[in-house]
């Protein structure tokens, strides 16, 4: 069977029911798969209810089991729990990405088709195999790819592949999609140009990251010009001037020492959303999904949702503010990181965020963590207090995973081990774990990349 087949038989089984309740995952990719869902019922003549959670652990199925649904629609999560979700006999469909453990019918996920759920496909990209085989829902592939870029999962490639890339060019060939190469940083259709210097992360620009100064200094002496008062967005730029900072700041980027692989990463394919308005939030895939995790992550996905089905009024303003608050909260994130540094273990390097940083977010900042911590040769383990107990997060970086690193299941088996649970993707996975177990649960983790990465 291919996963089209499957998504198929799914579809079927959906369609069976009058009325569903979809459980989505509080990120950019669970917003859009929740979305493209959503819309899939309703076109249908489904009714259906949306519930997001922050992780599926027992309470939150318990919940969800008491309610009596007629039918689950697990989104972009799920497949970490298949045991429990079996036990409690609901009458589910999980459509996921994640590594999963164990087996059900209605379970859609690329893993056991041979596909890798991080880089080739996500929840949002199953989702709309889904939605597809409902039928009449070919335009949701904006949606998949926003998900998908949310999630990361272009930039392995420096372009999206795999099922990610059919999608992409099914949304093309129905005009819904458009890509092209293009500079990589961040904050091209809405921000002025010196702040897509000042805010790089990915990469680190020494010495004009972090700096408003700097940043303009840079622009000024390859002699892009305001205009007037103002700096100019991306996107109101000439080719020529495109061409020249792109070009500058490779020559920036060798002459400050960094390796080529990092200079290169400052292009890259780029993904617009052909029907929204050029120089809004939505526009590009990149910033939509940033826009999206600064309502979700921050107990606001109705608001994520709303603007993901079509609000561009009041929820899309609210969506904008939100988006205030998660820039600042990311680089007093980092900030925090830089300044407390990171601790090194044999296998890993770590740092503890306590209450500084929000758990939701802190998986975020250990990934941009990445660009400048001194050894890219071991993975970063986050720490963030949380309700009942400690929020891990974790990322590598390909050449870890080709080393033989599992985030996914290292994670999965240390928070087992020490009573919590977690999971998630070679490159990036998550947990919770018991507050007094932190240095037990580094000890295991660190063993147990070791005998992957060795
Ligand atoms: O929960 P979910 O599967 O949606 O999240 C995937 C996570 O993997 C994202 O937080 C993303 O930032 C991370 N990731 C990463 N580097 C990659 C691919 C994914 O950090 N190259
Ligand atoms: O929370 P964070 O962004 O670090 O999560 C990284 C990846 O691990 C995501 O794909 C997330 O869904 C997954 N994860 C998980 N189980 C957890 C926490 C995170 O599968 N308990
Ligand atoms: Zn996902």
């Amino acid at each position: 069977m291919t996963l089209e087949k499957k998504a198929a038989k799914c579809a079927e089984y959906i369609k069976k029911h009058t009325s569903a309740l979809v459980v989505s995952h509080i990120d950019a990719d669970g917003l859009t798969s929740a979305a493209i869902m959503g819309k899939a019922l309703e076109r249908a003549g489904i009714d259906y209810k949306t519930r997001f959670a922050r992780q599926l652990d027992m309470q939150a199925l318990t919940e969800i089991a008491d309610r009596n649904p007629d039918l689950v629609i697990f989104t972009d999560l799920g497949s970490g729990m298949i045991e429990t979700i079996s036990s409690l006999k609901l009458n589910a469909v999980i459509s996921d990405h994640h590594q999963p453990h164990g087996l059900y019918e209605h379970h859609l996920n690329p893993h056991l088709f041979g596909i890798n759920g991080a880089t080739e496909i996500s929840g949002s990209g199953v989702t709309y195999l889904i939605a597809s085989a409902i039928g009449g829902n070919a335009d949701l592939a904006d949606l998949a790819i926003v998900g998908a870029v949310g999630d990361l999962q272009h930039v392995k490639h420096g372009q999206l592949a795999g099922m990610n890339r059919k999608i992409l060019e099914e949304g093309v060939r129905i005009n819904v999609m458009h890509y092209e190469k293009d500079i990589l940083l961040f904050g091209k259709q809405t921000r002025p140009i010196f702040k897509l210097l000042q805010y790089s992360t990915d990469p680190y620009l020494p010495g004009i990251t972090g700096s408003e100064d700097a940043s303009i200094e840079f622009l000024k002496r390859i002699g892009i010009r305001q205009h007037g008062e103002k700096w100019r967005r991306w996107i109101d730029l000439e080719p020529a001037e495109k061409k020249q900072i792109v070009s500058a700041l490779f020559q920036f980027g060798l002459s400050s020492g960094m390796p080529g692989y990092k200079v290169e990463r400052l292009v890259g394919e780029v993904y617009t959303l052909s029907r929204e308005r050029e120089g809004t939030e939505v526009r590009d895939a990149s910033e939509y999904s940033t826009l999206l995790n600064a309502t979700a992550r921050y107990d606001h996905a109705d608001i994520g949702l709303a603007v993901c089905m079509g609000d561009r009024d009041k929820k899309f303003d609210e969506a904008c503010s939100l988006l205030n608050e998660h820039r600042k909260n990311l680089v007093e994130g980092l900030n925090l990181v830089k300044e407390r540094g990171i601790i090194q273990m044999e296998n890993l390097q770590y740092f503890d965020s306590g209450n500084k940083i929000r758990e939701t977010i802190v998986g975020i900042v250990a990934g941009m963590s990445m660009s400048f911590v001194n050894n890219r040769n071991l993975p970063v383990i986050a720490f963030a207090d949380s309700d009942g107990g400690v929020k891990v997060s974790s990322r590598g970086n390909q050449e870890l995973i080709r080393k033989g690193l599992n985030l996914g299941d290292a994670i999965n088996e240390a928070a087992k081990a020490v009573g919590g649970t977690g999971g998630g993707h070679d490159i990036a996975a998550g947990a919770f774990i018991p507050r007094e177990s932190k240095q037990e649960f580094l000890r295991i983790l660190d063993s147990k990349i070791g005998l992957q990465i060795k």
